[in-house]
């Protein structure tokens, strides 16, 4: 069994400050105080002069995800062990049945892609169609798996796309069974017609994917879908809030009472505006996602609904594709496939932009990298946190620590970063999942298929 201690460092979680050892045995947290006697033995971390924090959650990821023709780049080991080197040390990916394929058997696919991941990992269970069949295994997939979230998507019309008649019964089941319904929420029906005029009119470049997909195509669906979720009296979390107008929609929510309403930003949103999609040639593809890039304005609304509290979790929606991939909309960006690689680079720019400027304090980071989200889908405290019982799962970090962002360098399976040429203050040195030291100033000591596939709780619970 591995015996590891972390000495001299100064413990940071959702709620405290502390100068602590932690030792962890096997894959759990065993002790946390001054000068632990420990056994014979022990590898030890000295993490002087250093923060340790929880791993992170990203809760928002597509490995090998089939998508629009292809397949996302990064599959379950690249795409993890990316998030490793980034101090995500689980993640909740998506599991995406075809139009009229069983959940079951999307989830026995899942399972197959999954078994090489190096970290934890759970699904969300995405509701593509609706039938008694799929009322049915949604009850199965919640007492027999622990999947206790069910993705919705109010865009991508003709292939994933739910209207208001599936998307009430399908949250009336979500509520039936202890469940919280999350929700892409764009229109897809005005976006499909956007799409339509852009290209009669022989506006085909990749600079029109925004604005085919306008902030009030979101801010519609989000109001709607938070409506619909008020009328059955459903949790909802509607995932990658990009703009102002959507978190308008939240914030009238919560001020009305209903305070079951959840919203995730992108890393990707909050630091990048449409400035992205004035490139040169068809540079702008790699920055093709769903939602697009916003104007000047919606991202700093958007750290301000996170110092608000109206922002409750940040994830990278990671899905990223090749430039080669992206060509495939070449004379038409409407066939771009939707994606953009982040989840090696959210802690060091949350941290960067959130508390070196000034918007977040040193909790209110680890809240919004890892606690609020690991609350909101049933992995709290066994993730999420540092004490007693606990995973050890936890990311020694140094925030004087600088590093420029570039593809040449990230761990993502693509050619581009969105970010390059960044350069962050505050960047993790060790993280260490289940209990093993896995990453060490750059140096990987993964094992394919050590993660662990995690059932999660019920809503609330
Ligand atoms: O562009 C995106 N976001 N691609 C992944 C699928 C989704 O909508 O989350
Ligand atoms: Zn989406
Ligand atoms: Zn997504």
């Amino acid at each position: 069994m591995s015996k590891l201690l972390i000495r001299g460092g100064e413990i940071l979680t959702g709620t405290d400050r502390y100068q602590a050892e932690v030792y962890c045995e096997g894959s759990i947290i065993r002790a946390i105080g001054a000068q632990l006697a420990v056994p014979a033995g022990t590898e030890v971390i000295d993490a002087t002069g250093l923060l340790v924090m929880p791993g992170g959650l990203d809760p928002h990821v597509h490995m090998a995800l089939p998508f629009m023709g292809t397949v996302s780049a990064d599959d379950f080991e690249s795409g993890t062990i990316a998030g490793i080197c980034g101090g995500v040390t689980t993640i909740i990916d998506f599991c995406i049945p075809n139009a009229n394929q069983s959940l079951l058997e999307a989830l026995r696919q899942w399972d197959e892609k999954a078994k090489i991941a190096v970290a934890d990992y759970s699904y969300h269970m995405a509701i593509t169609w609706w039938s008694e069949q799929v009322a049915e295994e949604m009850a199965v997939v919640v007492r027999e798996r622990g999947i206790t979230s069910f993705k919705h998507f109010m865009a991508y019309k003709g292939a994933l796309m739910l209207n208001d008649d599936q998307l009430y019964h399908s949250f009336c089941r979500v509520k039936e069974l202890n469940g919280i319904a999350t929700v892409h929420a764009e229109n897809g029906d005005l976006v499909w017609n956007l799409q339509r005029k852009l290209l009669a009119e022989g506006k085909t470049g990749p600079e029109y994917h925004a604005v085919s997909r306008p902030p009030e195509v979101e801010g519609e669906a989000t109001n709607r879908v938070i409506r619909i979720a008020e009328v059955v009296g459903v949790p909802v979390y509607i995932v990658h809030l990009s703009s102002k107008a959507a978190l308008e929609a939240v914030i009238a929510a919560r001020l009305r009472g209903q305070r079951h309403v959840y919203a995730e930003s992108l890393i990707n949103h909050l630091v990048l505006d449409d400035a992205v999609y004035r490139q040169p040639g068809f540079e702008a593809a790699a920055y093709v996602m769903s939602p697009p890039f916003r104007p000047a304005g919606n991202p700093a609304a958007l750290w301000d609904g996170l110092k608000a509290g109206m922002i409750q979790a940040t994830g990278t929606d990671h899905c990223p594709f090749t430039m080669q991939q992206k060509a495939m909309g070449k004379d038409n960006f409407t066939l771009i496939p939707n994606g953009c690689p982040a989840i090696e680079d959210r802690m060091s720019l949350l941290w960067h932009h959130g508390v070196n400027g000034g918007r977040l304090s040193p909790q209110e980071f680890v809240n919004l990298f890892t606690t609020n989200a690991c609350r909101i889908f049933g992995l709290y405290p066994r993730k999420g946190t540092i004490a007693v019982g606990s995973d050890a799962d936890l990311v020694v970090f140094d925030p004087e620590k600088t590093r420029t962002i570039s593809a040449r360098t990230h761990h993502h399976r693509v050619d581009r970063s969105i970010f390059e040429g960044m350069t962050v203050k505050g960047n993790p040195t060790h993280v260490i999942a289940g209990g093993k030291l896995v990453y060490k100033e750059g140096d990987l000591r993964v094992e394919r298929g050590a993660g662990r596939f995690l059932p999660r709780k019920p809503y609330g619970l």
